[in-house]
């Protein structure tokens, strides 16, 4: 069955942990007197890139700037579909600098950057499906946001509403894994989110609460190969089940700030 799954080359923007550390508290898994292992996170976040490359995908970085230690969880920055870019603004004021990075980023490389009005965290809470943007709310982007990126993209904005903190991005309980599926983690959204997605996805992977904890939402995937926390057990097995294949990247260091391999990678598309 995995044979039926294809994938497609993608771009991904990144940028190297060369400062990562967690110097704050802005989501309930970070706790900044709880060292951070630097080296073992460079390493980790190298094994990613090789990883995506190996797998025939393309790898941009972004030059990592000092005193921005979130500034390696490139998916915040912004959400880019079909060359339009859809710049952020942090919730947090600690992060707030790091847009003017990425945007610097975009318009060197030749695109235009919309820098929204709103609290908008990139593809952190901004899912392209393929089809329309899924669009997380509760914890940071708002809900004017997803007004915003409606208009910006002329596409359907989708706004579920996240209620459990350590779920605090959209991307931590939901990643698409191709045109026609998602995978997600049903308790991280209310009542009525869940509906929704239950009647757009009827066939989607559900996910488990240590699935979920393991970060195993926080993936990335190619339309078959699923980039996935090695921890997420059930999920990979269920992925593998539906003819994904699942390969595992440890990146255990960035979650004491609340991140994982999705949080790390932004897609151009
Ligand atoms: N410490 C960062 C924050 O709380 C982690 C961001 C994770 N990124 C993500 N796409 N979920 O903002």
């Amino acid at each position: 069955m995995s044979d039926t799954r294809v994938p497609r080359r993608r771009r991904y923007l990144v940028c190297e942990p060369r400062h990562f550390a967690v110097q704050y508290a802005i989501n309930p898994w970070m706790r900044p007197d709880a060292p951070v292992d630097v080296d073992l996170a460079q390493e980790q976040w190298q094994r990613l890139i090789r990883a995506y490359r190996d797998h025939g995908h393309t790898v941009d970085a972004v030059e990592p700037a000092p005193g921005l230690p979130d500034m390696v969880f490139a998916a915040n920055s912004a959400v880019v579909v079909g060359g339009r870019v859809f710049g952020s603004l942090f919730h947090a004021p600690e992060r707030r600098p790091e847009s003017t990075h990425y945007d610097t980023w975009f318009k060197t490389a030749g695109y235009d950057v919309y820098r929204p009005e709103s609290v908008c965290e990139g593809e952190g809470d901004l899912v392209w499906t393929g089809r329309y943007v899924l669009a997380g709310t509760g914890f940071r982007t708002t809900r004017e946001a997803h007004r915003e990126v409606q208009e910006f993209f002329g596409h359907p904005v989708i706004s579920l509403t996240l209620v459990d903190p350590r779920f605090y991005h959209l991307d931590t309980a939901l990643f698409v894994l191709d045109d026609d599926n998602i995978a997600y983690y049903p308790e991280a959204f209310s009542p009525g989110s869940r509906e929704v997605l239950g009647r757009l996805y009827p066939d989607a992977v559900l996910a488990t609460r240590d699935d979920a904890m393991a970060f195993g939402l926080n993936s990335v995937s190619d339309g078959r190969n699923v980039f996935i926390a090695p921890q997420a057990e059930a999920l990979s097995a269920a992925l593998a089940d539906r003819g994904y294949v699942p390969v595992p990247v440890d990146l255990s260091e960035f979650r004491k700030a609340g991140g994982g391999i999705k949080c790390c990678t932004q897609e151009i598309r």
